[in-house]
């Protein structure tokens, strides 16, 4: 049975498509604010690629902190959405937020499992978040600093 806590959802506008995947969402609110065409949550689908012109939607999915949204050119198939990373890892723990670890890694978690996360991945910094040891967007709420 498919793992429904790594669901991803495409929603594509003929030339490119929008790759969703909430369980890297920072919930930072950036997509919506944004761009609140394309990316609104009160609605069903919370996506509408048709909401706005490519360029302004490609521009906007680049802005998301965490790659939860991510795109793709439909003429050139999936596997070329930017985003996929040789680099080194590279740690930046952000102002009254969380920590980014850029880079692909390999996460042994404490109950023993083990999960492979690849480009970006954040995790929380202040305690506070749902999704240990992934940010949830919580520190906001929590007013964290630090
Ligand atoms: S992390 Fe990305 S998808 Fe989530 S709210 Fe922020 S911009 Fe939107
Ligand atoms: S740093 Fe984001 S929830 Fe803790």
């Amino acid at each position: 049975m498919a793992d429904k806590s790594r669901i991803t959802k495409k929603y594509s506008n003929g030339e490119i498509t929008i790759v969703w995947k909430p369980y890297l969402c920072i919930h930072s609110q950036k997509c919506f604010t944004g761009l609140p065409e394309v990316f609104d949550p009160a609605k069903r689908p919370w996506i509408n690629a048709s909401g706005a012109e490519t360029k302004k939607i490609i521009s906007q999915v680049e802005q998301c902190p965490s790659k939860a949204l991510s795109f793709f050119k439909n003429s050139e198939g999936e596997n070329q959405f930017s985003g996929d990373s040789e680099t080194e890892t590279v740690i930046e723990a952000k102002p009254n937020g969380p920590l980014f670890v850029y880079g692909n890694i390999l996460i042994k978690k404490p109950d023993g499992s083990e999960e492979d996360r690849k480009n970006v991945t954040v995790f929380c910094r202040c305690g506070n978040s749902n999704n240990k040891p992934f940010c949830d967007g919580s520190h906001l709420k929590a007013g964290f600093k630090g």
